[in-house]
């Protein structure tokens, strides 16, 4: 029996290493979040980790964490509807919610945790108590390049679902159009995870204030990052207020683990008691959560550690593209290269290691195939002799494989 279960998960493996498919996986040793990180006790340069603003290994967060590990433990030894709502993670949750002025915020030990609890109580009929009044079916209306996570979510979903052309303003209003009586709910990422461009969210807020939409967006990568004070997406376009739910994760600016929703009180209050993954899932570990305390007010002040990944960011974008390689995004610290076949961007994924550097290709499940393309996210922490070096390696490979 054991056998053949064996058999046949290594059909698929020997399939993808017969082909060269299997993704190179990297062990990094010590901190993987900084700029330069060691391999086999050899120094690459780090041009794939979404620790935008430097903070993962920030030395006030770290004293504040070992601090509350004395206090709290490691754990928080229980769900939140149980013993797990600790005075640290509500204290975190009303500063969040103010940071990002909205009325209530509650955190979840994953952003990916937080978009499959969440995005099917926004839309599907009231859960666990049968309600005697009539609810209007709802549909889910997604941007076609969301993130896997909101994918699953709405996987999770007992309502209807539509996808619409990336960014396309008319396929969604066509979609609104044709479902003006449901309940809606758009969901979008604010800046798109693989390809760095954001979404258009003035225009989304105005559709959907026009055909009466609720509107959430992903924005774990925007928050930290765009906006005033580092507030997101939302706040970068002027449309905050527009915004009924700002969901993001504290991977990748905030350096940390979690993830978060933000939103007015009925909201955050009914999640509470109905989001699965808030419920039966224990949350950010308490010492951790008292170091994202500290990195808010890091990221609130931030604005120099914005201008550097900014301004390394469109330098590397604008130079790849006076090289001749098709760059996709804007004004974000994702500045993905874009390839568009499989085997040339494991090759030139390859060939940036060979020279030291650390982007891995990315390619199926991540994107469609015939998009592959190298993500290179950007630090704070980065110079532009990084990146500058970078820039020559790249020209290197794309002039050796034709690419340019
Ligand atoms: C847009 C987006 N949403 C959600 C997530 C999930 O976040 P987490 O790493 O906290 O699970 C990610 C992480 O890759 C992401 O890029």
């Amino acid at each position: 029996m054991a056998k053949n279960t064996n058999k046949y998960f290594e059909k698929y493996l020997k399939f993808l290493n017969k082909h060269g498919l299997y993704p190179a996986i990297y062990t990094v040793e010590g901190p993987s979040s900084s700029p330069e990180v060691f391999m086999d006790n050899k120094k690459f340069f780090n041009f794939s980790s979404n620790n935008y603003l430097g903070l993962a290994g920030n030395e006030e967060v770290k004293k504040v964490v070992i601090e509350n590990i004395k206090k709290y433990g490691v754990g928080s030894g229980s769900t939140r509807l149980l013993s797990g709502t600790l005075d640290i993670q509500v204290k975190f949750e009303e500063e969040l919610a103010r940071f990002l002025e909205k009325d209530d915020s509650i955190t979840f030990s994953s952003g990916f945790l937080a978009n499959v609890g969440v995005i099917r109580m926004l839309v599907d009929s009231f859960p666990y108590f049968t309600l005697i009044f009539g609810e209007k079916p709802g549909i889910i209306i997604s941007d076609k390049l969301n993130h896997a996570s909101i994918i699953d979510g709405v996987r999770l979903a007992k309502s209807e679902r539509a996808i619409y052309e990336h960014n396309n303003m008319e396929d969604l209003e066509r979609i609104l159009e044709e479902n003006r009586n449901k309940r809606k709910l758009i969901l979008t990422d604010g800046i798109f995870s693989m390809d760095g461009d954001l979404a258009k969210l003035k225009e989304i807020s105005e559709l959907a204030d026009a055909y009466e939409a609720v509107i959430m967006v992903d924005d774990s990568h925007g928050v930290g990052v765009l906006g005033p004070y580092g507030r997101g997406t939302a706040y970068h376009l002027g449309v905050a207020q527009n915004i009924d739910v700002i969901m993001g994760s504290f991977t990748k600016a905030f350096g940390s683990i979690g993830g978060f929703i933000a939103s007015n009180k009925s909201i955050s209050d009914y999640l509470r008691i109905t989001a699965r993954s808030y419920i039966f899932s224990d949350p950010i570990i308490p010492a951790v959560v008292a170091g994202l305390i500290e990195t808010t007010k890091i990221i609130k002040e931030g604005d120099n550690l914005r201008k550097n990944v900014i301004g390394l960011s469109s330098y590397l974008r604008e130079n790849l593209k006076k090289l001749g390689f098709t760059v996709l995004g804007e004004e974000t610290p994702i500045v993905p290269l874009f390839i568009g076949s499989e085997k040339k961007a494991i090759k030139f994924s390859a060939m940036l290691y060979e020279n030291n550097i650390l982007a891995p290709c990315i390619r199926r499940p991540a994107v469609i195939e015939g998009s592959e393309r190298i993500r290179f996210s950007l630090m704070a922490t980065h110079n532009k002799e990084q990146v500058d070096y970078l820039l020559e390696v790249c020209e290197r490979i794309g002039r050796s494989n034709k690419i340019i």
